[in-house]
């Protein structure tokens, strides 16, 4: 391993970026399986997303935040269920929206990342089986062919589905997700569906946008084996991640996101290790494992396909904690760099506090707070310093 990153500086031309997602940030996105889920009294959910941070209105507002940050990309989703709200029936408006939104931020300099499927699926797919359907993976790819072929002039690259193996194994497996189902055989189906769902959103994307790159981008975890759990630990990564790694041959990227590890033993995971701080989502503060995460993507596809860190952050009041994190998130990037593994950029989940899914709105991952009540919202310390990191294009000190 070569530690020698003293000078801290990032290769010329290293992508930075933030990111958002629809559901996450818009608000009023009633007409999917998630909203639906938030208002079942049996789900476990903290908190309807309700107006989330309003940016379906206030998206002026946001890309001002993202240009004044310095970074060459914004990656955010468009909302199938506001798209295509029923089967074959497309919403010029919505598309409109979007583009006003690609446009903007181009004419700020900034490159728009799409994210074609981020968690939220609508309510009429879910209603003829979902992604328990094989029949579901061409359905996503005809969204994918139309929003390609609307937006790809003003588009910088497609990410095809975020996290497909956090959609597929806490809503089909742990149950925390909808549809809540606990079924270790379904969640396998779901994975199969996702894997062909993402080589068919990558044809459809290159017939209709070519040129525009496309990936997809999977959260991966710092697995790490104690007292004889490596057998464990080769199941449990085989079915969240190496399914994945294995689809993306031939593409144009492959999105990296992680937020901690996970020490496994031999009956399965083992909870947080004592000292090592836990954070409002329950697991360790870790920035380690960006690097462990890298080298493990990289090795585990034989350097075929260039990374790009698609996410990464963390939920903290303490913004001292989060630069903290970042900062030694990075140190880990430019080790990774060091030793020839291809990293493109880095993107900083996320731009803003946002609807944290099940947690709800307590976790806070964003680089500028927003008022429950006004939406008005105010850059963080966090911001003011990773800008400076943009700017420079190498680890500044933290302030
Ligand atoms: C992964 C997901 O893509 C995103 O939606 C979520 O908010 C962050 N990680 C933080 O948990």
């Amino acid at each position: 391993m070569n530690d020698d990153v003293t000078d801290g500086a990032f290769p010329d031309g290293f992508l930075w970026g933030t990111a958002t997602a629809a559901h996450q940030i818009e608000g009023g996105n009633w007409n999917n399986d998630w909203w639906a889920w938030e208002h079942d009294p049996d789900a476990p959910t903290a908190e309807p997303s309700g107006d989330a941070c309003d940016s379906w209105n206030r998206w002026e507002e946001d890309v001002a935040l993202v240009a004044d940050l310095g970074v060459g990309t914004y990656r955010f989703s468009v909302e199938w269920s506001r798209i295509e709200p029923e089967e074959g029936e497309w919403s010029r408006a919505a598309v409109a929206h979007y583009r006003r939104l690609c446009e903007a931020l181009r004419a700020r300099g900034v490159e728009p990342t799409v994210t074609l499927h981020h968690f939220t699926t609508p309510r009429w797919v879910v209603a003829r089986g979902g992604w328990e359907d094989p029949a579901t993976a061409e359905r996503f790819a005809a969204f994918c062919r139309r929003v390609a072929g609307e937006l790809g002039d003003v588009v910088a690259r497609f990410c095809t589905i975020n996290e497909p193996n956090i959609v597929a194994t806490v809503g089909w497996l742990l149950g925390f997700f909808p549809p809540g189902r606990t079924d270790a055989a379904l969640r396998a189906k779901v994975n199969e569906v996702f894997v062909d769902a993402h080589r068919r959103a990558v044809e459809a994307v290159r017939a209709a946008a070519p040129g525009v790159p496309v990936g997809l981008t999977l959260s991966m975890t710092d697995y790490q084996a104690v007292e004889g759990g490596e057998q464990r630990l080769a199941e449990m990564r085989a079915e969240m991640e190496d399914v994945f790694l294995d689809a993306t041959e031939g593409d144009d990227f492959l999105g990296v996101q992680t937020y901690s590890r996970m020490r496994i033993g031999p009956d399965g995971v083992l909870g947080p290790e004592e000292g090592v701080p836990v954070l409002d989502m329950g697991y360790e503060y870790w920035p380690a494992s960006l690097e462990a995460c890298l080298r493990r993507a990289w090795d585990h596809t034989g350097g075929r396909v260039p990374l790009l860190v698609t996410e990464n952050g963390i939920g903290t009041t303490d913004d001292d904690q989060r630069i903290a994190y970042v900062r030694e998130a990075l140190s880990g990037v430019l080790r990774a760099l060091a030793d020839g593994v291809d990293v493109r950029g880095y993107t900083y989940w996320s731009l803003l506090d946002n609807f944290e899914w099940g947690y709800g709105y307590r976790p806070r991952f964003g680089l500028v707070a927003v008022d429950r009540e006004t939406f008005a919202r105010t850059p963080k310390r966090s911001y003011a310093w990773f800008r400076e990191v943009v700017r420079a294009n190498r680890l500044v000190a933290a302030p």
